[in-house]
């Protein structure tokens, strides 16, 4: 288990280095991510490198134990090199330029800044790659995290070649994106710009290929930095910190490029139920590279400093946040960062190592943390999660593209449904609709709007093969192209679910009142559908639900259609919290779904790992687990013994 956060002694004289490694060691930390943001540090000009200081931390970290997480610090070029080279800077859609004084002042495809990124990893791998204290190579940092992209010259000059690359010839572009519409035929790659400021909206399809080529143009940087580490001769893992389900990047074209998933999290303490929104993400992380433990890379050890209001964790909240995800597969719970700055825009961030030194909660709870993790058994990355929860970030870009029949949060409503089942302590994995889904009992697929002829022919078979699959309103609307397929919506899946769309319905939403809302009565309950009211042709479905008023009073709204050995379910709109709750709790007990524990309150957090049961209070609320779940493995803890406030504790052997 690594237990240990960012590391910058650059900002501290030396002796305080030593205090560093002894609180290191008093704290249990066996790792540190080290040189994240020291480029300007290591490199005072071009061509000019001082590694003597590292040197001297990195034999310092060692001599104490501590493994490095070796940063190649690529994240923020110093002032120096955009005074050198200001084309390396780059522009938001209205050509504004980002100019350097904070961080990440970089276009992810100018020639310039990629040259001198590989000089600094080149220099730095080779110096470091064969050091017997580098564990791990952290590449760059937050990929897009402040830029989620970049309109310069030098991206316009890239898009055009990724787009060369995918379309075979300008036709096949204009045919893809369906340029004969508002006079946009292209007649060459070269009149292509990126979606920059324009009068009104944009070519949708354009702006898909857009999200595409800026997640692939970051991934082509880290796979050159990668590919430097390696022609050194670094052999350790090699990761990047993702940022949950974060908009710009599809991080599952990223998976296979790295060694082990690492992410970065920072729930609200403010937010009581901010623990359910973690949970998605440390499902996220996990199903990116199943069978693989991930790491939590970055967390808050208490307040962060970038929200408007920046609330305190709770007495025991950072460790329960930080054993939720061990539960969901992590082997690792990093911090950001190690001491806590003097100056700068994060000196208010909490760290390991407050400010107001060691005297403090935090750090008491960073020790008590470190020893707990460190007494936990091996595990394997196996966690029990009967359902499949589909998310696909190019359906999010293509379902949040404008001039659609209702705007809306996708991810928010695909969390929704994942905490529908956390609620009731159901283990959920997140999964691409093209991904194998036969081990699942349910698929969950909320709004899968663009939808691929070949993920419709995989979930059809997940059906067909035995499984239940839940769909709800504007699914199966697009393929790749952001174009609707001939012949009407529903296209793929038709047979599938019986039925067809052939109305999307959208209902009013507005910011400052409660969204309308349709009821859906279904056997003498009802429940609440927002955004949509579909009109459905069902054609050979049975109809479980009917709108109970609205337009479409008295037409079917959920359905369902046995099909081969499984049965597909479908919602013509999208429940409020509670009759996704219905919803899941109904579709889970009739696939023969039942929660980890039974009778837990909502609050209480239920998670089996490779057969370890983790119970994680996230209230004040003191709680009892059963005693029917045998004995904690923890030292001194009984069977039935009181969890309180942000309590957590593993049971040796999953729940009866
Ligand atoms: C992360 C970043 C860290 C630090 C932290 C503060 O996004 O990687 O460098 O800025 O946030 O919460």
């Amino acid at each position: 288990m690594y237990y240990g956060g960012d590391y910058n002694p650059e900002q501290w004289p030396e002796p305080v280095w030593d205090d560093d490694v002894r609180l290191m060691r008093a704290a249990g930390v066996n790792l540190v991510s080290l040189g994240v943001f020291a480029w300007a540090r290591i490199q005072r000009a071009e061509g000019e490198f001082d590694f003597g200081w590292l040197d001297r931390v990195m034999d310092k970290l060692h001599a104490g134990g501590i493994g490095v997480n070796l940063a190649t610090a690529t994240a923020s070029p110093p002032p120096w090199a955009s005074r050198a080279y200001p084309e390396i800077l780059p522009k938001d859609a209205s050509g504004a330029t980002y100019w350097p004084g904070s961080r990440q002042a970089y276009a992810p495809t100018s020639p310039v800044y990629r040259r001198l990124a590989a000089e600094l990893v080149t220099a730095i791998a080779e110096r470091y790659a064969s050091h017997p204290a580098v564990v791990m190579w952290h590449v760059n940092n937050e990929y897009g995290c402040h830029l989620h992209a970049d309109y310069s010259d030098n991206a316009a000059v890239a898009f055009r070649a990724w787009l060369r690359g995918r379309y075979d010839g300008i036709e096949a572009l204009n045919e893809a994106w369906g340029t004969t519409f508002w006079s946009q035929r292209y007649g060459d790659f070269e009149e292509i710009v990126p979606p920059r400021l324009a009068p009104y909206s944009l070519n949708p399809s354009g702006l898909l290929d857009f999200k595409r080529f800026t997640s692939d143009a970051l991934l082509d940087l880290y796979r050159m930095e990668k590919s430097i580490i390696r022609a050194a001769g670094g052999v350790q893992p090699v990761t990047t910190n993702f940022l949950g389900a974060f908009e710009p990047i599809d991080y599952r074209s990223w998976a296979p490029d790295l060694d082990l998933i690492a992410d970065d999290s920072y729930p609200d303490p403010a937010d009581a139920e901010s623990f359910r929104a973690a949970a998605f993400d440390r499902d996220l992380m996990r199903s990116l590279k199943p069978g693989v433990p991930w790491v939590l890379m970055e967390q808050a050890p208490d307040a962060v400093n970038w929200r408007t209001s920046n609330a305190p964790k709770a007495p025991g909240q950072m460790a329960a946040l930080s054993v939720q995800a061990v539960a969901r597969g992590a082997d690792g719970v990093m911090f950001f960062q190690w001491r806590q700055s003097r100056s700068g825009s994060e000196k208010f961030h909490s760290a390991m190592v407050p400010h107001a030194g060691t005297g403090t909660r935090t750090w008491k709870e960073i020790v008590e943390l470190g020893r707990d993790l460190a007494s936990f058994p091996r595990m394997s990355a196996d966690v029990e999660a009967p359902v499949a929860l589909v998310y696909d970030w190019q359906n999010r870009w293509a379902v949040e593209n404008s001039d659609h029949p209702v705007r809306f949060d996708h991810l928010e409503v695909v969390r929704q449904w994942h905490a529908a089942a956390h609620r009731r302590h159901v283990g959920v994995d997140v999964r691409h609709p093209g991904d194998d889904l036969s081990g699942y009992a349910v698929v969950i697929a909320p709004q899968l709007y663009l939808l691929t002829d070949a993920s419709a022919a995989n979930l059809a078979a997940y059906v067909a093969g035995g499984g239940t699959l839940l769909m709800s309103a504007f699914s199966d609307v697009v393929d790749e192209h952001d174009m609707f397929p001939l012949g009407g919506f529903t296209t793929r899946l038709a047979d599938t679910l019986g039925l067809r769309v052939t109305d999307f319905g959208a209902l009013p939403v507005d910011g400052t009142h409660d969204a309308t809302t349709v009821t859906v009565s279904l056997e003498g309950t009802s429940l609440k559908g927002r955004l949509f009211a579909e009109e459905l042709d069902v054609t050979d479905a049975t109809v479980l639900g009917r709108f109970g008023d609205g337009r479409l009073r008295g037409r079917p709204a959920l359905t369902s259609r046995v099909s081969g050995a499984g049965t597909a379910y479908y919602l013509a709109t999208v429940p409020d919290e509670e009759g996704m709750g219905a919803l899941v709790a109904r579709i889970l007990a009739g696939a023969g779904v039942r929660p980890v524990v039974d009778g837990l309150p909502e609050h209480v957090e239920a998670v089996v790992r490779d057969g370890h049961l983790f119970l994680v209070n996230h209230s004040e609320e003191p709680f009892t687990p059963p005693s029917s779940l045998g004995r904690p493995i923890e030292a001194g803890s009984e069977a039935g013994d009181v969890i309180g406030a942000y309590g957590w504790r593993v049971f040796g052997r999953a729940a009866p």
